[in-house]
């Protein structure tokens, strides 16, 4: 056999094992392999497509880590236009509804439906010809919709080829003919908990959180850099079929069966209703348990379950008359915006916030809501003396639903972003691309005190006593301007402050001299560089083992670290050529701040770096080769690549060798490889 067909033997066995990983890690949400075995198949799969391009399959999983950026959009015109519902909000209107239906069919008898849950996403259309996934679009206006191909082809829940039979399907389930056509549409949505940890992840990196799942869905789905779409925790539920040519249903429970062999995510919920009044305790039913489930819905939708009933029903305007969406009362609370402050957080970026009169929504006092940025205003179209619904989103961050319009007077006051920094007065700037508007200003004060009371915070130094509240006090005071100055704090001026006592002081001073040897991953994620949250802390520590040799990493280095990107290695790199941060840093170490020792190379100059094996070694094996890079912090690829910095030729290499010496990259034969290694050690 050629080493091609040996590629092609493993890229086919590491495509079934990932495609079956992937169906237990995000559909059957039990998972068999850890995360790092899971991303050493797909680093191995990316490796070998890029060495043979030609075994990259249109489906491979490979595909869906995202392409480069595109400058727009294209549309895309729906093949059938994609509608709306009619809205109902009582167990009187669904009655009512009921009535319409069985007068327009001249029926007596019960009509059957099926019962689903209205996902609080955003809708879309996929495209599949014989089975592959071409096209895929937002709803736009119903008629048009935007390409957003390249971005669903990262959502795992996606299938990127219609299986013509399936391996994994439960038995005796028939899976359905593949049709020549078929338009897929359901909601694309992010669970609650992938949502919080993405906004967790973004505050630690000084990024502005989303307002709630279905605006971090839609703000992800609709990135022009589908890389940036690939690392969102997307998810997308089926719930219809648009145009398809080649497959007949006779209901949409038969619909949904066949998307659910077919292998798209169909809700688990939903359920077929013998009658309207089943519909209505279905209706209450999920209204009871809508708090608890993984994601966010906003009511129901009953749709009549006979195809050729829905085609006799037809349409009103642009709603089908065979389904209704039963929402569910809002539960927030009324109230009045008094004033919009703008808050400066550690990186500049400005969150405006609303000031409202307090009102007790689910139990606690709401006084406060952030508002997330211009944009998100504007969306809502919120103005300062508004009556607004404020919800408690996500189930603790106080929210604006919406603006109750018909409460307007004409008195208030349309909202604009401050043009210099409220905190500073430096100009404030907006970047391409971001939401955020941010302050520019070095020396802003909101931003020190950010800074500061992030490096004292439990995922940093965790300063007891040092609180946003005593950074305040201190950056008022003028007794500190960056983290280093905490070190320098004496018992004296600190009596000097209001409403400090002897033994609050004697703690402060003592809580700072015990923060001076932390761990370094602590101090990396301290020091608050943008994109650094603690994952990516933790990865740097371990890779580098000290400050200084971080401080040295150039972007290039930083990005051959897992999950390491360009923009965050731009970002590492450049914090640590910024005079300012090297003179806090210089300062740190002036005080006394020495992190502790990681186990790991310490100036490991195999950090970052690759290698790849071919031919036999003696000494040890392939695995045990690897491990001792890995070791040493550098990393093995199977195949040769343009960051490849080392080939070790063992006896009988082939073809990567000639590759290597026509490349021009270092070969080391056995001996050479384990004399490197060796140096490293001591
Ligand atoms: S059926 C004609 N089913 O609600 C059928 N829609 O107000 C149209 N939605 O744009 C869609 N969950 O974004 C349907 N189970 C569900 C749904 C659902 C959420 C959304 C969808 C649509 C909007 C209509």
């Amino acid at each position: 056999m050629t080493n091609k067909d040996t590629a092609a033997e493993r890229v086919k066995t590491l495509k079934t094992a990932i495609d079956y990983h992937n169906r237990r890690y995000h559909q059957l949400d039990a998972p068999e392999i850890t995360d790092a075995k899971y991303d050493d198949l797909m680093r191995e799969l990316q490796a070998l497509e890029t060495e043979f391009p030609s075994l990259a399959a249109p489906d491979s999983p490979t595909q869906r880590v995202g392409a480069p950026p595109l400058n727009k959009f294209a549309p895309v015109a729906h093949l059938t236009p994609m509608l709306s519902l009619a809205n109902a909000f009582s167990a009187e209107e669904i009655r009512e509804f009921d009535l319409r239906c069985r007068r327009f069919l001249g029926s007596e008898a019960s009509i059957r439906y099926i019962v689903e849950p209205k996902l609080d996403g955003l809708a879309v259309n996929l495209d599949y010809e014989r089975g592959a996934f071409v096209v895929g679009s937002t709803r736009g206006d119903g008629t048009v919709g935007e390409d957003v191909t390249l971005n669903l082809r990262t959502i795992p829940a996606i299938p990127l080829v219609i299986p013509r039979g399936r391996d994994d399907a439960p038995e005796g389930a028939a899976v359905p003919t593949v049709p020549e056509r078929i338009e897929v549409r359901g909601e694309v949505c992010m669970e609650r908990e992938a949502f919080r940890n993405l906004n967790r992840r973004r505050e630690a990196e000084g990024e502005a959180p989303f307002a709630n799942p279905r605006n971090a869905a839609a703000g992800s789905l609709r990135q022009l850099d589908s890389r940036v779409t690939a690392k969102r925790p997307l998810t997308m539920f089926c719930y219809a079929i648009g145009a398809a040519q080649g497959v007949a249903f006779r209901t949409q429970g038969e619909v949904l069966r066949a998307l659910s062999a077919w292998g798209f995510t169909v809700n688990e919920l939903i359920k077929p209703a013998a009658d309207i009044e089943e519909c209505i305790r279905y209706y209450h039913r999920i209204g009871e348990i809508r708090d608890g489930l993984p994601y966010e819905i906003d009511g129901i939708v009953i749709k009549v379950d006979d195809l050729s009933l829905q085609e006799r029903l037809g349409f009103v305007a642009r709603s089908p008359r065979w389904a209704l969406a039963c929402k569910f009362a809002s539960i927030g609370e009324q109230t009045l915006i008094d004033a919009i402050i703008v808050q400066v957080g550690r990186t500049g970026v400005l969150t405006p916030v609303a000031v409202m009169r307090p009102v007790r929504v689910g139990g606690v006092m709401v006084g406060r809501a952030t508002l997330h940025n211009q944009d998100e205003i504007d969306r809502k179209d919120i103005r300062i003396g508004d009556t607004v619904i404020v919800q408690r989103a996500g189930d603790v961050i106080p929210e604006v639903v919406e603006v109750v319009k018909a409460l307007r007077t004409g008195a208030e006051e349309p909202f604009v972003m401050p043009m210099l920094c409220p905190e500073c007065g430096s100009r404030i700037v907006r970047l391409d691309g971001e939401a955020a508007h941010r302050c520019i200003g070095m020396a802003c004060p909101a931003q020190i005190r950010e800074r500061i009371a992030h490096f004292a915070s439990r995922g940093g130094l965790d300063i007891e006593g040092l609180g946003e509240k005593m950074v305040t006090q201190l950056v008022t005071n003028g007794l500190i301007a960056d983290p280093a100055d905490l070190y320098f704090l004496t018992g004296e001026q600190l009596l000097g402050l209001e409403r400090i006592a002897d033994k609050s002081a004697s703690n402060l001073l003592a809580a700072i001299d015990r923060s001076k040897t932390p761990a370094l991953d602590r101090l990396i994620y301290a020091l608050g560089i943008r994109h650094v949250g603690e994952a990516t802390a933790k990865r740097l520590s371990s890779t580098y083992g000290t400050l200084t040799a971080l401080a040295a990493a150039t972007p290039e280095e930083l990005e051959k670290i897992r999950d390491i990107g360009p923009e965050v290695a731009t970002s590492i790199a450049g914090f640590f050529r910024e005079p300012t941060n090297l003179r806090v840093i210089e300062k740190l170490t002036r005080a006394g701040l020495a992190p502790r020792e990681v186990s790991r190379p310490q100036t490991a100059p195999l950090t970052g770096k690759s290698f790849v094996f071919t031919g036999t070694l003696h000494r040890m094996s392939r695995g045990e080769a690897k491990a001792l890079v890995e070791s040493l912090g550098g990393y093995v690829t199977s195949a040769i690549t343009k960051t490849t910095d080392y080939v070790v030729a063992g006896d009988a290499a082939g073809s990567k060798l000639d590759k290597a010496r026509r490349d021009g990259i270092a070969i080391l034969d056995e001996e050479a490889f384990f004399a490197l290694t060796r140096d490293q050690m001591q």
